[in-house]
Parts: C-alpha cells; structure tokens; sequence
C-alpha cells in the first residue's frame, strides 16, 4: 500500500471508530432521558447500556480499585497510580473505595463520565460502619440497646454524613453472627443471636439506603461477610472455617437473608473458606443459595484481596484461575485483586467463562448505579454545601449520644452505689482510658478525625468538679493506627503510686480500663479476654486501700472480668461508644439517664470457655451429674459471667401472669405482665425464649424469638402480648428446607436468657 492510500486508510478507520464511539455515548445520554425510574424502567435502561458495551468495558465495571493518588495534585505518571488513572480513562474500572471529599469524589467520577468512551459512573465505597465524621457507638454496643428504631437512625445519619462527601455505598452492615469473643471484629456486628441480629441487620439496612435510594443521601448497603468468617477457627482473623450444615442455615444464613428481605442492595463474600471451598469461589453460597434461592438481584462484591489469596489457600494456582473460579462462582466485583481486569476477557475468548455471567454481573453492577441515581447524575453526592454541615453537626452529635447512652449495660449495682450523687465529694477517677478522646471512638473510623470522643473526664466536668484524676499506668506504648499492631504496656507502673494514694483520698473510685479501640477490628484477634497490660494490677491496687470502686469498662469484645465481678461493687459496661463517649458515659454515673443495655453476647469466665453462647445444644450429657460423666470443665464452671440479654436498670422488675393461649397453633399468643417494682422510671427489654424439645434436626436449649424495650414508671405495670407463628417455630433441616414441627416447646420471658417465667404449650 502506498503512504497515501495508508493514510487514507487509516483516518478512515479513526474517523469510523470516533463515530461509533460519539454515537454510542449519545444513545448512551439518550438512554438517561427516562425519567421514571421504576424497576422495569431500569432493567430496560440496564439493558440499553449493556447493549452499547464492549467485553473489555464490561469486565471494567466488575473492577473495583482502591483509592490512589492525592487527586487533587499532579495526575500520576508512572507505577500503580498511572496504570489505575489509565484504567479510569478506559472505562476498565467500576467503583473506587476509600476515596472521600466532594472535590476527589467528583474528580474521579469527571474522568470516567467524560474521558471513557461511554461514561458509566463509578460507584464510591467506603466502611462506613459506625458513623461516617460523626461517630456512633461500635456496632456491637449499638446492639446492646436492642432500640431498633435507634440503630436505624445511627445507620440513617452515618448515611447522611457520607453521603455529603461523595460515597454511595457502604460496606455495611457486616452480620456475621459471633460466638467467639476472641475474634476481634465481634465489635462489628450485632453479637451473637441470629433473631437479635436479623432484626438488627435489617434496621442498618434500612437506615442507610432509606426509603428511596435514589436520594442523595442514601447509600446502598452491604451485607456482609458472606459467608461464615465469625465462624474462623480457635477465633483467629482469617483462619479456616468449617461448620455444619445446620449451623449454616440455622445461624449464619438467616441475618443474610433478613437484609435481603430489608432490600439490601449488596453483598460482600469473605476471606475465609467455607467447609474446604473459598467464599469468593463458592458457588454454593453465591450462586445455588444467593442468587437462585434467595433470588437476590444486586450484585457481590469480593473482600479486599479475597480473590488473590485463594492462591494461598491453595485452591488457584494464579489470578488467571482465581478470575475463572470466582467469576464462575457469582463473584460480581473483584475488590483490588487485579484478577477481573487482567484475565476475565482472555477467559471469555477461551470458552472459560461464559458471555452470560459476565452480563450477569454487569447488569446486576449497572441494576445498583441506576437506583442510585448516577446515572442520572454522576455528581450528585458531591456537595461542599453539605460536605460543610460535618465540621460539627449539632444534631448528629446529639443522634449519637442517644445512641451511646442507650448502648451502655449496668452488669453489676451492688448497694446501689450508683447513680453517683451529683453533690458527692472526693471523687477519684483512674485508668488511662478515661482521659482518652481516642480510644472511645472505635475501630473503624477511617471516614473521622481521630481525638476527637468527649473522653470520660470531659464528660464528668459537666456534672461535678469535686473530682481528681491520676493515670495509673498507659494502657498502650507508642502510637495507635487501624493498620499498625498495637503495643500494650505490659510493664510500666510506676504511676500506681499516686493513683493508690488518690484512692486513698476519696470516697469513691472510678476506674476506666479495658481494651483499646484498636485492640478489637480487623485482625485484632487476641488468645486473653482480661484487662490488658497491667490494668488488672492497677485494679487490684486500688481495691486494696478503696473498694468502693465503680469500674466503667471500655472494650470492643466480651472480656473475662471474673475477679472484678467477685469483688468491685459496681461495673458499667461502655464499650467504645463514639464521638459522645464521654457524655454518655456521664449521665448514666449521675443518674440523668437509667441504663437500659442488655448484652448482645455472653461474657464468658475465662477464655478457655469460648465459644460460648446462650443457645447451644443440650449434649448427651447434660448437668450437673455427681460423677464426672457430663459436659463440663474441671477448672471452671460451665456457666458464663454475664449472659445473653443480661443487663440491670437503676430501677427493678418483676415478670407475672406468664399466659399462653394456643388455641389457634398459626398464631400462639404469650403474655407477660412486667411492673416496675422500684421508685424511678426505667426501660426493659422483655425477652421471650423457646426450646423446641424434640426435633428431627437437635434444637438449641434456648432460641430467643421475641423482644420488646419498654418504658415503665414508678410502680407502672404492663402486660404484653407475643406472637409466634411458624416462622418463630420452624427451623432449616439439612437439606435446607424450612420446616416446622408438632411437638412440646417450651416458652419463657424473662430479663436475660437465663431468668424468667416458662411454660409449654403443644403445636
Ligand atoms: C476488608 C474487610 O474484611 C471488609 O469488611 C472491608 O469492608 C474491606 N476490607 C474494605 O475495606
């Protein structure tokens, strides 16, 4: 060929492919036009946009990347950064995570809308878990509160907050059910009962996409981790997870499938594998139950690296195999394996993977951005109007006090040392923790500031001045990140003196210890339930000279407080409760509000106990038995410390008239009559148990299957009424199957799982 007929040629073919490209982004504008945005409106629109896309493009949209360069500086020029900014131009990449700020949001969102050839706008994750600026009270002590109204107004602001700064979509909630205190992320869920956590679940679910998802501040949620991570063996992160099949359906399945039935928009699988087989590769879980059973239409999204570390468990030889295994398996989205983007087109050309489950996926990526709304408008979670109401939002921080007084557990009030008198003199306060405005605000936090919590002495000073404070000892050596392994003083005490000669001094003591707020999370697992470092010394100290001790605990997992439990008079449970830590705390030491928490998971004795939860099986060998033929251990009691559903108010309650009418077996009705037997008003949460006594598949000796917080005055009496249908009544047989049988249950209500009135009635 000539030079010129080459050239010719050749600005033909760029002229031709120019036109296709400016013709497809316009059908593409084109079909944005729609206004109604009902669910067959955006399977057609899906559809339209699918249409136009090239495998390459589709493949981009199952990649997601994580946050990468400073944006708003000098575009990135050679390494990881370039090749992901390239990757953006190219329409290779579907969502971005940890990217936040109107400013970076719209950035990024400009170079994919404008730059690639059709435009499609990224979504935005980022862990959103408890609060986004403003922070909430970990996960778990929002369970505490058993308000499921409050628990979704928490995910409700978290939303708000994160949405003004340009994220669409949380990695939220996470409703693994946790059973073994020494996992470090039981700090994020809900604890360990499957109704508590369904309900608990659905109400995040709720909270953060609202009633209208399009909104622009909503954000789709995230189920997650799907499934069995909680379950990780000898409770290390990431440790291989084998469970029974009814274990699976009876315990991990049903809190999925309540976001589900709550709407939830996404799911998350897990790094762990499931009895031999990968989450992220598990077609069992994503495909068979997932998408088939549960006919779930939103898309999975791996967990970070989940893809690329089956080459460790030694299920994919390489990224090739892991893009074949997961994409096969209903693995939508590859969360920063650089599987997907490398391999999944060649796999296609090879017969590997099939055309349709890639449609699959992307349509089921495109179905979320499109109720979203992005595709109606890219930037419409980038506000610096709204991105300003964060820098101090009143109203959220009062939303969150609520939420952290109400996620305090009283677990012990001996004499009633407390509520403290607001006039009371000489008050010692003690424990690194609670001059501390870190530590109280948690884990996962990466979207706030850190010391920024209301610490306990702050929190103290709007009530009293008649206080001192000494030390102690530091709980933790060196500097506290997410990423970094924390150092724990295991040795320094050389400032007990002074705190014992304080203790001296007062009439009363408050000591603040407990773990720090990154001593639970992610891969914080730990092989001790105590106080850690030398805190237990500094306990027993000050017990020494002074023992009218109230000992506020901060702590994102059960702990095994034993001998404080033998010996200090008063123990207030405060977990790590958030930006308002410090108030909270406060008004529930003076009285101003009258603790109402109940523990979402067993505090066990000591770590040999764990797991150890409320509603395990009976054995074979139930006791006590005289002989040492029964299921127990020789060195400690069986029992817990605190149960399930435990908690104390500064007023009491009694339980009568337990009554079951089951004269209509679809809907057993229960009642219980609970009067407030004290002078002050106070909140309980009633609880109602079952033990299906005889069952084809063994049922646990106690199923909580009901609960209600109510209010009581001085002397008030209320009777309330459960329901229980099949739903409460059935269980999963190992096949799966949903089914319910005749047969004696025993029913109980009561204030924990371990007291109450009981009877049986016969379904
Ligand atoms: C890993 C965690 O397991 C997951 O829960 C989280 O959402 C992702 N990292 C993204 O940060």
């Amino acid at each position: 060929m000539s030079n010129n007929r080459f050239l010719i040629a050749y600005t033909l073919i760029v002229f031709t492919i120019a036109f296709i490209g400016c013709k497809q982004k316009a059908e593409l504008e084109a079909t944005n036009k729609y206004s109604n945005t009902s669910v067959k409106n955006i399977d057609e629109r899906v559809d339209s946009v699918l249409k136009l896309m090239t495998l390459t493009e589709k493949v981009g949209q199952m990649n997601q990347y994580n946050g990468f360069w400073e944006i708003t500086g000098p575009i990135p020029k050679e390494g990881n950064a370039k090749m992901k900014y390239e990757h953006l131009k190219m329409g290779l990449v579907g969502s971005v995570l940890n990217v936040q700020g109107s400013v970076n949001v719209r950035k990024l969102q400009e170079i994919v809308v404008k730059e690639s050839r059709l435009g499609i706008p990224l979504i935005f994750g980022f862990d959103v878990i408890h609060g986004h600026k403003t922070l909430s009270p970990i996960p778990l002590a929002e369970a505490a509160s058993w308000d499921l109204k409050a628990i979704e107004k928490s995910a409700r602001v978290a939303a708000i907050e994160a949405s003004a700064v340009g994220i669409n979509w949380t990695f939220a909630p996470m409703v693994d059910i946790s059973r073994d205190a020494r996992w470090g992320r039981v700090m994020e869920g809900a604890g360990e009962d499957v109704y508590l956590g369904s309900k608990i679940g659905a109400a995040r679910v709720k909270g953060f996409q609202g009633d209208d998802l399009a909104a622009n501040n909503t954000i789709a949620a995230c189920a997650k981790h799907f499934a069995g991570y909680a379950f990780a063996e000898g409770g290390r992160d990431y440790n291989t997870v084998d469970v029974g099949t009814s274990t699976l359906y009876n315990v991990i399945f049903p809190p999925f499938q309540a976001t589900i039935d709550a709407g939830v928009r996404t799911f998350m699988n897990s790094f762990n594998v499931v009895n031999g087989i990968p989450a992220t590769a598990n077609k069992f879980l994503q495909r068979d139950i997932l998408k088939d059973k549960w006919q779930f239409n939103g898309f999975v999204v791996s967990d970070w690296g989940s893809g690329g570390e089956m080459i460790d468990h030694g299920f994919a030889k390489d990224l090739k195999q892991v893009a074949e295994l997961a994409a096969n398996a209903g693995s939508d989205m590859d969360m920063e394996s650089y599987a997907y983007v490398a391999h999944l087109q060649k796999l296609v050309e090879e017969g590997k993977v099939t055309m349709a489950v890639i449609d699959d996926a992307v349509k089921r990526i495109l179905r979320v951005k499109f109720e979203l709304g992005l595709f109606d408008d890219p930037y419409k979670y980038c506000s610096a109007e709204r991105e300003k109401t964060l820098i101090y939002n009143a109203k959220h921080q009062a939303a969150v006090l609520d939420m952290a007084k109400k996620s305090i557990v009283l677990l012990k009030n001996n004499k009633s040392i407390l509520p403290l008198s607001k006039t009371q003199k000489n008050i010692a306060v003690i424990g690194a923790l609670a001059n501390d405005k870190n530590s109280p605000l948690g884990s996962w936090r990466i979207g706030s500031d850190d010391s920024t919590a209301v610490s306990v002495i702050e929190g103290l000073k709007q009530y009293t001045t008649n206080f001192k404070y000494a030390k102690g000892a530091n709980l933790i050596t060196g500097k506290a990140s997410f990423i970094e392994e924390l150092k724990i003083n295991e040795t320094d005490k050389t400032g007990f003196a002074e705190a014992v000669e304080l203790a001296k001094k007062s009439s009363v003591v408050v000591m603040v210890l407990g773990e720090h707020g990154f001593q639970s999370g992610e891969g914080r697992s730990r092989s001790k339930l105590d106080l850690p470092g030398v805190q237990q010394q500094l306990l027993e100290a000050v017990y020494k000279v002074n023992k009218n001790i109230v000992l506020v605990l901060m702590n994102g997992r059960p702990l095994a407080i034993t001998w404080a439990n033998e010996h200090i008079p008063a123990i207030v449970e405060a977990w790590q409760l958030g930006s308002q830590t410090g108030n909270a705390v406060a008004q529930v030491l003076f009285g101003d509000y009258n603790p109402s928490g109940k523990l979402p998971i067993t505090f066990p004795r000591s770590v040999g106990q764990v797991p150890l939860y409320y509603s395990h099986y009976s054995t074979g060998r139930p006791g006590p038995k005289d002989l040492v033929f029964w299921s127990h251990y020789m060195d400690e009691s069986y029992k817990p410390l605190y149960p399930f559903g435990y908690g104390l108010s500064y007023a009491k309650f009694a339980y009568s008239n337990l009554t079951v009418n089951d004269a209509d077996k679809a809907n057993i009705k229960v009642s219980v009559t609970i009067t407030n037997t004290s002078k002050i008003a106070g909140e309980e949460v009633a609880q109602l148990y079952i033990h299906d006594k005889i069952a084809s598949v063994v049922r646990p000796v106690k199923e909580l299957k009901g609960f209600e917080k109510i209010m009581l005055k001085a002397g008030e009496s209320r009777t309330i009424t459960f329901t229980l249908t099949n739903k409460e009544l059935g269980f999963y047989n190992n096949d799966g199957v949903f089914i319910v049988e005749p047969g004696e249950f025993e029913v109980m209500i009561g204030t924990s799982c371990n007291e109450g009135l009981s009877a049986i009635f016969k379904l």
